[in-house]
């Protein structure tokens, strides 16, 4: 397939590098310098791009794809409550759109667990609840949108939590997330269930990024030649994955 790369930062060169191994050619790279080319006549013959910004332009790049007619997979964080406006534009113009907060795969096993145990937790009961997500110092957003994503998983399950908040103390019906700023860290996330006599705890911890590159080129493979709105819940539904090509 024929792609784009939006965002020649840490996660696009991570990606180009994929796309090269699995015989994806790349047709147009876009990065500040050169953003104006982000429109019609350079997105002719791409199949699909791939976003990866920031969330100050995150929104922008993705309309500017629906709107050419490219699909897009996007993994930018720290804009989607803006998300649902580009989902619909996408539904009524016929576009394709794929977003994930995080594309590890290990990642997206780690969201079904965590909503499995809440589920558990939840007819128990006994268990406080919190997140921690630990960052690279360069990470613009926090809480991750992965953190977040958990924490919407936990609120879905468990009836005691209505809602989190980031870093600060939180009210007998919030979800504490706790974010750390530290290094080059890829990204660990830990969801820690605490009773009065023991600590249960989810964790996961990305060893480089090449595991978000490699999802991230997966999903663009998914999502070439279809229409619609897709997330990764759709991409571990279908038994097409190959991480190995
Ligand atoms: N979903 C996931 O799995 C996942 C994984 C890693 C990172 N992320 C997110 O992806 C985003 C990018 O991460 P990164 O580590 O590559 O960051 P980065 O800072 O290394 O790269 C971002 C790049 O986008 C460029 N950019 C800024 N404005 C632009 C515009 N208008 N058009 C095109 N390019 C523009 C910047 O110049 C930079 O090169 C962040 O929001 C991060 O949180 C998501």
């Amino acid at each position: 397939m024929k792609t784009a790369i939006i965002g020649y930062g840490k996660m696009g060169r991570e990606i180009e590098k994929i796309l090269a191994e699995r015989g994806h050619e790349i047709g147009l790279i876009i990065d500040v310098d050169n953003r104006a080319d982000l429109d019609t006549r350079h997105l002719a013959e791409i199949d699909v791009a791939l976003e990866f910004t920031t969330p100050a332009t995150a929104y922008e790049n993705i309309r500017c794809c629906i709107d050419r007619g490219t699909p897009v997979v996007s993994g930018t964080t720290g804009w989607t409550a803006r998300l649902p406006e580009l989902e619909t534009r996408c539904r009524e113009k016929g576009g394709a759109l794929f977003y994930a907060s995080n594309f590890c795969l290990g990642v997206n096993l780690l969201f079904q667990l965590n909503r499995q145990l809440a589920a558990m937790i939840d007819r128990v009961g006994g268990y406080e609840v919190g997140i921690e997500e630990i960052h690279h110092t360069q990470k613009k957003d926090a809480p991750s949108g992965t953190a977040i994503t958990l924490a919407e998983g936990i609120i879905e399950h468990l009836h005691t939590k209505h809602s989190w908040v980031n870093d600060l103390p939180a009210a007998p019906d919030q979800i504490e997330i706790r974010s750390v700023r530290e290094g080059d860290i890829p990204g660990i996330h830990t969801i820690r269930y605490e009773s009065a006599d023991d600590r249960i705890e989810l964790r996961h911890a990305i060893k480089n990024r090449r595991t978000l590159a490699l999802g991230a080129v997966i999903a663009a493979e998914f999502l070439c030649g279809k229409q619609g709105v897709y997330t990764m819940k759709d991409l571990l539904g279908n038994n097409h994955i190959k991480t190995d090509e």
